[in-house]
């Protein structure tokens, strides 16, 4: 079996995939680095203990999408078809994930799709994510849906219901495992209420990450707040935070944290202001608050059960809703309460064992999620 990943969150949410699949004597995974990301990814690969079979380093500083994806369907093409793998997994939505579906359709290798079935119903937001998680959809055998409601989004597309299964998101699987073993520390320095910020999406680049920056300078002047950003590797994103955040003493900006120390981070923080679909898929584990930098959403369930609200990037509306959470405890209470509606962390071994299952191996498992529903 082959496992394509490229980007920190296919790492990060693949992880206790990979790591089920090899304890297991069923399966032999091999990885496919497809090199979309480099040092972001690197640092995961190291950390998580993934120990990659391929490595097809296609980035390139400030790539396009075109050229990105000419890159991958070459390099990932080839490799399956000398690999001939009984069948390719991937992860999500992004173009490493497309390109791995896309070059195994191609090659007749089935393919498993983890984290699938999330829809925003807006083909181009986020860009170019949903357009790629319905392209993988239409290719998949194996749909691994994270809620009930990606599962029914996928039924509704049409896709069999025996193809589909509610496994809850590997990112929680992933989230517990790391948190017995951490050894990771919290950036924040000064003891104030900590912020903590990630912003990467392409559809906020530009002029809204510059109207973003403004709201951080804002929140930043208030005398109980630390204000942390750890800056994705994107030269879209460092154009702009790094002039006009970097000389505000009140705001740290630092590298991509470690995986243990962003953990680690979050449980130390406040609140939670990211565009990112994982760190918002795992703040509710650590009860804080998150408040969602976009326009439209594909995880509606972390909305529905209270602990995120969708924003958008309006500096007023974003300003307003972080203060209103920095002053009205009983708002935050009923946040940080809220349950996280992505899993019990059972996701993979649900995923192996519907696999194993349907390679005739092993009967199918029995345990099914307890699922979180939202009033
Ligand atoms: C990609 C995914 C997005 C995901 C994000 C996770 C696509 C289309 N988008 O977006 O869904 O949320 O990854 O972070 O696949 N760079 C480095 N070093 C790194 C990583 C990136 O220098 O380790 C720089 C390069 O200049 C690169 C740029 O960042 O050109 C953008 O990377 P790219 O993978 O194209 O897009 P992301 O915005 O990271
Ligand atoms: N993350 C990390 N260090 C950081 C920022 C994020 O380890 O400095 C982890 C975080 O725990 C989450 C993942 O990276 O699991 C999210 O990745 P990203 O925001 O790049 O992508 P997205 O989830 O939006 O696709």
């Amino acid at each position: 079996m082959a496992v394509v990943l490229g980007t920190r969150p296919e790492a990060i949410k693949l992880a206790p995939v990979i790591r089920a699949l090899g304890d297991s004597p069923l399966f032999e995974p091999v990885l496919i680095n497809t090199g979309q990301h480099r040092e972001m990814l690197e640092q995961m690969l190291r950390r998580l203990g993934l120990t990659v079979g391929h490595d097809l380093a296609v980035m390139r500083e400030r790539q396009q999408l075109s050229a990105l994806t000419a890159r991958l369907i070459g390099g990932l093409g080839e490799l399956i078809r000398e690999e001939r793998p009984d069948l390719v997994m991937v992860q999500g939505d992004t173009s490493s994930t497309l390109c791995g579906a896309l070059a195994a359709f191609y090659e007749h290798v089935p393919v498993a799709h983890v984290e699938a079935g999330l829809r925003s119903g807006v083909i181009d937001n986020p860009f170019p994510e949903e357009l790629n998680r319905q392209l993988v959809t239409r290719m998949a055998r194996w749909h691994f849906a994270p809620t009930p409601r990606a599962a029914a989004a996928l039924t509704a597309e049409a896709v069999p219901a025996s193809a589909v299964m509610v496994t809850g998101n590997t990112v929680i699987d992933n989230l517990l495992w790391a948190h017995h073993r951490t050894d990771g520390r919290s950036a924040f320095r000064s003891g104030r209420r900590g912020l903590l910020v990630t912003l990467h999406r392409r559809e906020n680049q530009g002029a809204r990450m510059r109207a973003l920056a403004d709201t951080l300078l804002r929140l930043a002047e208030r005398p109980d707040v630390e204000v942390l950003v750890p800056l994705h590797k994107s030269p879209a994103v460092r154009d702009v935070l790094l002039p006009a955040l970097g000389a505000n003493p009140r705001i740290t900006l630092t590298e991509p944290l470690d995986y243990f120390d962003f953990i680690a981070t979050m449980a130390d923080s406040t609140l939670v202001l990211t565009d990112s679909g994982g760190v918002q898929e795992e703040a509710p584990s650590f009860d804080k608050p998150v408040l969602v930098l976009r326009d439209t959403t594909e995880r509606p369930e972390v909305v529905r059960a209270g602990a995120a609200k969708l924003v958008g990037t309006d500096p007023g509306a974003v300003h307003a809703a972080a203060t209103a959470l920095l002053d009205d405890r009983v708002l935050y209470r009923r946040m940080a309460g809220a349950p996280n509606p992505f899993g019990d962390g059972h996701a993979s071994e649900r995923i192996l064992g519907a696999l194993a299952h349907d390679f005739g191996r092993v009967p199918a498992p029995a345990r099914p999620l307890d699922v979180v529903t939202a009033g």
